[in-house]
C-alpha cells in the first residue's frame, strides 16, 4: 500500500506572522508532485514546517503522514518515519565531515544494532564496511569526487556542491516522501540533469517526492506527475506538466491577478 503525506488545511505562522494560509495536498509513494511559485510565496515554510522546523508553528490544519498526526512529532522523529527534505540553503557545520556525518544519521534511522543492551561490534563492523561502499557509490553517481566525504559538511562546499551533497544523503536515507526545496537553483545545467537523474533513480512505488523549483529544466527531466503553483501561502491551481509550460510562457502574474481578483469577490 502507498504512504500518504497528506496536509490538509495547513496553516503555518513564523514569528507571529501568517505565511502559510490554508495548504491542502496529498503526496504519495509513487508519485513527483511539483510546487512552483514566485518568491516569498511560502514555499520553503511549507517544506520546513513538514520537516518540523521549531520556528514555523501550525496554527491550524493537520499534516498526516502513514495516517499518523505528525504535527507534534520532532524532526529526527519524521526522518525516522520516512520524511526527508533537502534544504534550499544546506547549513554549514565546521568539524563534521560529510562521511561522519551521512553515517551518524544513516545509524539514527537504522537504530542502535543492540541485542541485550549490548552493542553488537561485528554487526557494527559490517554495517560500516557497507556504508562505506554505497556511499562511494553514491558520491560516484552525483559526481562528486571521494575526498568529500572527509571535508567538513558543506564547509567550503559550492553552491552546486551542497545541493548535490544533499541528494546523496536522500539517496544514503532512502526515505518514502523526500522534499526538495530548489535543489536545482544554482545549478549548472550538467548538475541539474545529474540530480535528476538522481532522483529518478528511486523514483518507483516505494518513492514519492515534493520538488519545489522556479525553473521548467529539473521539471523537464523529472516530469513530474502533478504541478502545483503556491502564491501567498496558497495553492491557487493545480494540474499536470501542462501547467508548467503555461507558466514559462505566460509567468506568475495572470495567476497573481487572476488570486487578487478572486480575493475582491
Ligand atoms: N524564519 C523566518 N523569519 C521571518 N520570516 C520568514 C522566515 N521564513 C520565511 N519568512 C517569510 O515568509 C514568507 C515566505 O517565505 P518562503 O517560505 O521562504 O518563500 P519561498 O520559499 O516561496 O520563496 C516571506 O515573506 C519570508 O520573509
Ligand atoms: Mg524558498
Amino acid at each position: 500500500m502507498a504512504s500518504v503525506l497528506e496536509i490538509k488545511d495547513l496553516h503555518v505562522s513564523v514569528e507571529g506572522k501568517e505565511i502559510l494560509k490554508g495548504v491542502t495536498l496529498n503526496v504519495k509513494t509513487g508519485e513527483i508532485h511539483s510546487i512552483m511559485g514566485p518568491n516569498g510565496s511560502g514555499k520553503s515554510t511549507l517544506a520546513l514546517a513538514l520537516m518540523g522546523h521549531p520556528k514555523y508553528e501550525v496554527t491550524q490544519g493537520e499534516i498526516l503522514f502513514k495516517g499518523q498526526n505528525i504535527v507534534e512529532l520532532e524532526p529526527n522523529e519524521r526522518a525516522r518515519l520516512g520524511l526527508f527534505l533537502a534544504f534550499q540553503y544546506p547549513l554549514e557545520i565546521q568539524g563534521v565531515p560529510l562521511g561522519r556525518f551521512l553515517w551518524a544519521a544513516k545509524k539514527a534511522l537504522m537504530g542502535q544494532s543492540q541485542a541485550d543492551g549490548q552493542p553488537d561490534k561485528k554487526a557494527d563492523a559490517k554495517a560500516l564496511s557497507e556504508f562505506r561502499k554505497q556511499l562511494q557509490e553514491k558520491m560516484k553517481l552525483l559526481k562528486m569526487d571521494e575526498s568529500f566525504a572527509q571535508r567538513y559538511l558543506n564547509v567550503g562546499f559550492s553552491g552546486g556542491e551542497k545541493k548535490r551533497a544533499e541528494i546523496v544523503q536522500m539517496h544514503i536515507l532512502k526515505p518514502e516522501i523526500a522534499i526538495l526545496d530548489e535543489t536545482d537553483s544554482g545549478l549548472d545545467i550538467d548538475s541539474v540533469k545529474i540530480v535528476a537523474e538522481a532522483v529518478n533513480q528511486l523514483r518507483g512505488p516505494d518513492f514519492g517526492a515534493l520538488v519545489i523549483t522556479h525553473y521548467q529544466r529539473i521539471l523537464n527531466f523529472l516530469k513530474p506527475d502533478y504541478v502545483h503553483v503556491m502564491i501567498d501561502g496558497r495553492i491557487v491551481r493545480s494540474g499536470d506538466e501542462s501547467l508548467v509550460h503555461e507558466l514559462e510562457a505566460k509567468g506568475y502574474d495572470w495567476l497573481i491577478h487572476e488570486t487578487k481578483a478572486k480575493a475582491v469577490r
